[in-house]
This record gives C-alpha cells, sequence and structure tokens, in this order.
C-alpha cells in the first residue's frame, strides 16, 4: 500500500514501512526504512512524523546552507533521496549531469503521483521489469517528480511496493526537456540514506569456478563500493548486496538486501559519513558510461529491489527468494517443476559422436533422467574452443545426421533433448567473422584480444541481433527441444562498435540488445526451458532470471566448493533458479575426491542434474544414482521451491533446510568440511517447522564405499584385501556398507530449540551399531514429517 498525504509519502508492505516527505517545499527527505510503523486511525501523519525528521537546530561549522526557508539545512546530513553534486553534499551522489557547462544541478520538488499497477511506462524501457499476478496481489506505484528549472531537466522517482514479499522497488527516469543535450555521466537506480553507522556490508564475490562466496565487512568511515565492468553482472562482484546491524545475525535482527534487475555493468556504492550515516546507491556502473540525452529523449534506469526484515539475514532472503519466484521467473516457469537433466559436457566435452551420445542417453534414461542436455561442439567446425562461434549450422558429420534424428532417437528412450548455445559469440575462425568481420566488438586500429579464442558480437547493432534470431529460431522451431542452455564465456573488453552506437553507452545498449534477443526468442518459443549461464555463474541476475528460470550456478561442481558457491547464492536467489549437478570424483575443477552420496546431497538444493559420463558408473553406483533420483523426484518441490533455511553456519559444520509452505514436510542437510577426531556429536537443529506439532526425522540411508576405510576393512573382512589393489575394487563396485540408520519422533519446538543428538561419529576406535562415519566433505540428509 501506498498513501500520500499532501507531502508525506508512506510505503508499506506487510512487514515493512518506507516514509518520506518534502521537506522546505524542496527536497525529499527520507525518514524511515525498516520494520513496520503504524499510525492511529485518522491521525495527522504529517504531524507525527516530526519525532522522524532530521534536526537542524544550527549550523555546523563550514557546512553549506541549502537554498530554501530553512537557513540551518545542510544537505550533507540529511537523508535524501537521490543526490548531485553542487549543493553541499559532499557524499557520493546517485547522479552526476553536466548542462550548460555545468555539474550543477537543483531538482526541485513538484508534484507525485500515485496508481495503482507497475510502473506505467515499463514497457518503455526495453529492460525486463518485476510482475504481478492476481494471487500476489496488484502493486501500488508512487512517482515522485522532480525539475530542474534552469537545466530544462525532468527527473522522476519510481517506487513500487511488493506487499506480499515486503519488496519496493527503485527506478529513475530523467527527461530532457531542453533545446539541446545534456550530457549524463552517472543515473543510479536508486539511493537510500539511513541514520546509523553500525552496519556490515555483506557481498557476494569471486571468479570463475568461485563465484559468490560471502564476504563480510563491518563499515567503517569510508565508501565501499561493489561493481562489474566486464560488461556483465559478472562472476565477481553481484549486483546483489546486504546490509545488517552488526548485531544481527542469521535468524534474527535487522537486515537490508539489494539488487538490480539488470544484467550489464553495475555499481553498489555505500559510504558511511562522517556525521556517521549510511548512504547506499545502487544502479548502472558509470565506468566508462557517458551518454549524451538528447532533447525530448527519455533515459530510463534498471528496477532496484530493496527489502527488509527483522529476521535476520534468513528474513531478508526469504523476502527475495519470494520475489524472484513469485515476480521475476518467466509466468509459464513460476512454480513449475524442473526436470532432472544429463549434461554431457564433462562426459565427453567436445569428443563426441552419435554413439557416445546415444550410449550416455540410454544409460542416463535408465538412471531415471529425464532430459538430455547436447553441449558445446555440435554445430560448425567445432572440435575446440578455437572455431566456428556464430555458425549455428548442425555439424551433421559428427553427431551421424540430421539434428532431428539424434532427438528422435533421444526421445524414444523416453528423454526430452535440450541443447547448448553461446549466441553472443563469434570466433575469428568461422564464416561468420570471414562475412562479416565488422559484427564482433573490436576497437577501430587496435590489437584484437581475445578470450577463449572468441570475440563478442556487437548486439548494440539491430542487423546482429536479426542474424541471431533468425538463426536460433530455425533451430528451434525445425527441432523439438524443449531446453536451451545459453553460455556467454567472455567478457567485453575493447567496448566499441562499427555500427552507429557511441562508447559511452555501449555496455548498456549492448545490455538492451540482449533483452531484445531473449524478449523475441521467450516469446516465440514460451515452452522452452532456458538455463542461463557464462562461464558457469558468471551472469546470475534477476535481469537473466526475467527470461530464464534457472542459471547455472558454476562450472566448479564439487560439492566442498558448491556449498560456498550454492551457500553464498542463496541470500539473494532462491533454490529453483541454482543448476546443480552431480560429477566425477575426482573433481575436474579441483581433483578433490568426494562420495557420490555428498556430491548428489549438496547438489539437492536446487535443481538437480548430472553432469558425469553414466556409461561408466559402476552397477553399485547405477544403482546408488537410480535411488537418489528417485528420492528427488519423491522430494523435488520441496528441493526446488520450499522455503530455504540456512540453520547453523559454522566454517566446518553447516546444516541447511527447506520446509514447505504449509510445515508438514522439510529436509535438512547436515554437511561436514573436514572430520575432526573425538569432537562432540553433531546436533540436528531444524527451523520454520510448527512448534506444537509432532515430526518424523528419518535420516536418508546413504552407503558408505569400502575404500574410505582403507586397509582398516581387514579387521573386518574374512580374506586380505590389498588397498587400491584388483579386490579392493571389484569389491568396491558391488558392494558398499549401509550406513547407520536413525530415526526419532519430536516435536517442532524440540527440533527448533533442543536440537536432536545424533549418533556418535566414528573416531578410529571402532565401528559400532549406528556409528555415523562422517569423514572429510560428508553429508547426510535428515526427512522431517509431519505426523500429527
Ligand atoms: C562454459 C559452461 O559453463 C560449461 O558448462 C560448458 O557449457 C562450456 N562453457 C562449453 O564450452
Amino acid at each position: 500500500m501506498i498513501t500520500v498525504k499532501n507531502k508525506l509519502f508512506n510505503i508499506t508492505t506487510k512487514n515493512t514501512s518506507y516514509i518520506c516527505h518534502v521537506r522546505d517545499g524542496k527536497y525529499v527527505e527520507n525518514l524511515y526504512y525498516g520494520k513496520k510503523i503504524t499510525f492511529p486511525e485518522g491521525a495527522d501523519t504529517e504531524a507525527m512524523v516530526e519525532p522522524l525528521r532530521e534536526k537542524f537546530n544550527n549550523v555546523y561549522g563550514n557546512t553549506i546552507a541549502a537554498a530554501g526557508e530553512d537557513k540551518n539545512l545542510t544537505l550533507d546530513n540529511l537523508n535524501t533521496e537521490f543526490s548531485y553534486p553542487a549543493v553541499g553534499d559532499y557524499r557520493i551522489t546517485s547522479m552526476l549531469l553536466k548542462a550548460d557547462n555545468t555539474f550543477s544541478s537543483r531538482f526541485y520538488f513538484k508534484d507525485s503521483f500515485l496508481y495503482e499497477g507497475l510502473y506505467k511506462d515499463s514497457d518503455l524501457t526495453k529492460m525486463p521489469h518485476a510482475r504481478y499476478y492476481e494471487e500476489t496481489g496488484k502493486p501500488w506505484t508512487l512517482e515522485l517528480i522532480f525539475e530542474d528549472e534552469a537545466a530544462g531537466l525532468e527527473l522522476r522517482l519510481i517506487y513500487t511496493a511488493f506487499e506480499d514479499c515486503d519488496v519496493i522497488t527503485r527506478r529513475t527516469v530523467l527527461i530532457n526537456k531542453r533545446d539541446s543535450s545534456v550530457a549524463v555521466r552517472k543515473l543510479a537506480s536508486m539511493q537510500l540514506d539511513l541514520p546509523g553507522k553500525d552496519y556490515s556490508l555483506l557481498t557476494f564475490d569471486g571468479l570463475w569456478t568461485r563465484e559468490r562466496h560471502l564476504n563480510e565487512k563491518k563499515l567503517i568511515s569510508g565508501t565501499y563500493v561493489t561493481e562489474s565492468t566486464v560488461g556483465t553482472s559478472s562472476n565477481r562482484h553481484n549486483p546483489f548486496i546486504m546490509i545488517k546491524k552488526n548485531d544481527a545475525g542469521e535468524h534474527a535482527g535487522d537486515c537490508y538486501a539489494f539488487n538490480l534487475i539488470y544484467s550489464g555493468n553495475h555499481k553498489e556504492e555505500v559510504e558511511v559519513s562522517e556525521y556517521g550515516k549510511i548512504r547506499l546507491i545502487q544502479g548502472i556502473n558509470d565506468w566508462c558510461f557517458d551518454m549524451e540525452l538528447k532533447s525530448g529523449e527519455t533515459f530510463y534506469t534498471p528496477e532496484a529491489v530493496m527489502t527488509y526484515s527483522d529476521l535476520g539475514l534468513n528474513g531478508a532472503s526469504a523476502n527475495c527468494h519470494d520475489f524472484v519466484n513469485n515476480h521475476i521467473i518467466p509466468e509459464q516457469f513460476r512454480g513449475k517443476e524442473r526436470p532432472i537433466l544429463i549434461n554431457n559436457w564433462e562426459a565427453t566435452y567436445f569428443d563426441f559422436n552419435r554413439r557416445k551420445l546415444t550410449g550416455l542417453a540410454k544409460d542416463a534414461a535408465k538412471l531415471g533422467i529425464e532430459l538430455f542436455v547436447l553441449d558445446d561442439g555440435w554445430f560448425g567446425d567445432r572440435s575446440d574452443d578455437t572455431s566456428s562461434l556464430g555458425d549455428w549450422d548442425v555439424n551433421e558429420k559428427k553427431i551421424g545426421g540430421p539434428l532431428k534424428d539424434l532427438i528422435t532417437e533421444i526421445k524414444k528412450e523416453g528423454m526430452d533433448f535440450g541443447i547448448w548455445v553461446e549466441p553472443e559469440m563469434i570466433s575469428e575462425k568461422s564464416r561468420l567473422y570471414e562475412a562479416h568481420p565488422d559484427w564482433a566488438v573490436k576497437a577501430p586500429g587496435r590489437e584484437v584480444y581475445t578470450g577463449r579464442n572468441q570475440m563478442v558480437l556487437d548486439y548494440t547493432r539491430e542487423d546482429v541481433r536479426d542474424y541471431i534470431v533468425d538463426k536460433l529460431s530455425k533451430l528451434l522451431s525445425d527441432n523439438d527441444v524443449s531446453y536451451v542452455k545459453w553460455d556467454m564465456n567472455r567478457h567485453i573488453s575493447d567496448a566499441y562498435s562499427s555500427g552507429d552506437c557511441d562508447s559511452g553507452i555501449f555496455y548498456h545498449r549492448y545490455v538492451l540488445g540482449y533483452y531484445d534477443v531473449m524478449d523475441r526468442l521467450t516469446k516465440s518459443f514460451p515452452h522452452v526451458l532456458f538455463e542461463g549461464c557464462s562461464s558457469g555463474g558468471g551472469r546470475f541476475d534477476l535481469g537473466v532470471l526475467c527470461y530464464m528460470p534457472q542459471i547455472w550456478t558454476s562450472d566448479d561442481t564439487d560439492p566442498n566448493e558448491r556449498m560456498m558457491i550454492q551457500g553464498g547464492t542463496s541470500y539473494g536467489y532462491p533454490l529453483s533458479t541454482m543448476g546443480a549437478h552431480v560429477s566425477a570424483s575426482p573433481n575436474h575443477q579441483t581433483l578433490r575426491h568426494t562420495s557420490i552420496d555428498t556430491r548428489f546431497q549438496v547438489a539437492t538444493m536446487g535443481v538437480l542434474g548430472y553432469e558425469l559420463d553414466a556409461t561408466r558408473l559402476t552397477s553399485l553406483e547405477k544403482k546408488t544414482v537410480k535411488k537418489q533420483i528417485e528420492f528427488y523426484k519423491q522430494y523435488r518441490k520441496l528441493f526446488q521451491f520450499g522455503r530455504f533455511i540456512r540453520v547453523k553456519k559454522d566454517p566446518n559444520l553447516e546444516i541447511w533446510e527447506t520446509v514447505s509452505a504449509d510445515r508438514d514436510l522439510a529436509i535438512a542437510l547436515l554437511y561436514q568440511a573436514q572430520s575432526e577426531p573425538n569432537q562432540s556429536d553433531d546436533i540436528l537443529f531444524a527451523k520454520g517447522l510448527e512448534e506444537n506439532a509432532t515430526y518424523k526425522v528419518t535420516g536418508r540411508q546413504i552407503q558408505i564405499s569400502i575404500k574410505e576405510f582403507g586397509n582398516l576393512i581387514n579387521m573386518v573382512s574374512p580374506v586380505n584385501i590389498k588397498e587400491e589393489g584388483v579386490a579392493q575394487a571389484m569389491v568396491n563396485s558391488l558392494y558398499a556398507m549401509d550406513g547407520e540408520k536413525e530415526e526419532y519422533l519430536v516435536t517442532g519446538s524440540m527440533l527448533m530449540h533442543a536440537g536432536i543428538k545424533l549418533n556418535s561419529r566414528f573416531v578410529g576406535t571402532g565401528l559400532g551399531e549406528g556409528t555415523r562415519t562422517m569423514g572429510d566433505y560428508s553429508s547426510r540428509l535428515y526427512v522431517i514429517e509431519r505426523m500429527i
């Protein structure tokens, strides 16, 4: 709900309030953002917010006084809704414009405009945006209108309140009403000023194969910047960030989360001012951004997302998850269970033929896998990563005939078919590059720098986009394809177009071009499930999710790494968005050995897939995988759409949980990174259950490879088994030991507050009945079912 009372704007959601008002006739002061505050019925709210107003009873030292009646007012110490230079506010600013040879702006409040529904010009922005459905309620939108009379510019701040998930979205719109151009050097989507400075900043950073690791920094004086300059949202710094009060934790305390519905260069800045206040700004990165906004033109910033929760980091994450599942994901995939796939990449890399593919598909189908994905290497003349990107024609020689026939063969096995593409790229060695060298992004007369031997296609150009849409449309209409993995494996470096795009706006226009292509394709092929990918999770953002309901979280499938990658990602994004695959051991990225159960159990917290050579699994492994898939299918809805909670987070032992909406069912994952001898035994806690309900807790039966015991196995084996010998390999392929069986009856309150003291662990002195063998990188799943 949003109410406007004279000059007071009160935006409320289920549990939060965001209040601002016009001060001194010109400025909009932010009065409050946090847990919902209420006013008595019929109260004079304008008078009642007096305690929330910043007091300026005297002028501080050498501050600049704001123009207006209040001679003591200094913008440097006022919480405002946006900011610009030259008015004595020396903090970071949300905009930087140059008109009439001056950087000075004077945007003063003019009017406000309130209506039900989304921002009325959402479609004109040409960017994806949040949506709503009947059951999530119709949002309200508030526009605050400011004018810089001297410059002839209008600025609109747009707020939309999504009550159901405690989210408020923001964006900024600049309208050039002057006769000449204005130079836009920076225009953020949102600014939030908060009183107090005892906050920590949480960012999600990394690189290829280690995306979105959580980094927490206690904020002290100064400015903190998180940004991407690679052209996409990047694997380096995700646009999702959080700030929390220093005393807040996972389950309680004040937390704010922010994100941007945008897939390009972004920037998040947080300043702790010398007056002890926080200013947070988020939007398109102003790095290499220099736009000429011509007379009569309008510039729209992407939609920014913010939420608050007093229920700690999990509370803020829950809001973000609901927002993504209910307002971002394409309508046709909302709440829709996703198939279990097998991807041939790590099974074959580029080295495949018809026999290998169908062999893999046959074995995968027998395991219960539902979708076969043909990865890189099926087109042009591509047998490694040095050629053919752009030549999206099937290499029939390699795949042994028309794609249609391969698909028919795979479908006969009972599986759907999916295909990999990387349509934003062009190889120097390609027919496309021979025909259109100017379609590659490169700077004139400068030596070309490649990444993974490839260049980026210039998506600012309409002819390039048309070519790609045509090529992919043909592929998708000629063939029965139900899934597309859309990859993007290099960053942009020389941001230059041979077309009509100025370099100062190249990065943004590139992103708009990408959205245009996605928009056209997803509208023409609404049934196709697109999975985003960019060298793994290099473009994991809300813009992508508006078209592609799931994203390949990382090329790193090592479960120990995935705890950090999926764990970090979980702060801002729900389980339904995270592709999580079981791959081979030793892992191809880290060479780490882990059990097939741990690989699976970590991958259950996401959208499950397999990325290994199923034809090379031992018969025991095949049995194990079959059981895994049956288990995942049984609880798929919970694994993809349950309420995800980080129950316990310590460096060596974590508990994650997913709980059904009705609290009747939950599954907890307990993960141990390294075994420590003679430690106190584990206690299983859960959250989000019904206090008084009775639950049955059952440990998922796992199997422990006899290899894990090395030569200790000879203590029990009637014949001597040599480590790494033929006998060990043989026994190991046929037989594994059953892990402990644990089952308990508890009340919700017992499990949430006291926890279950689990069976003792194996610590080197005997393997008794029910002992839990928990070595390095080990895990357990516990099914929690409501009985009464
Ligand atoms: C990078 C992706 O993340 C991988 O999964 C795989 O598709 C390769 N590209 C193929 O080139």
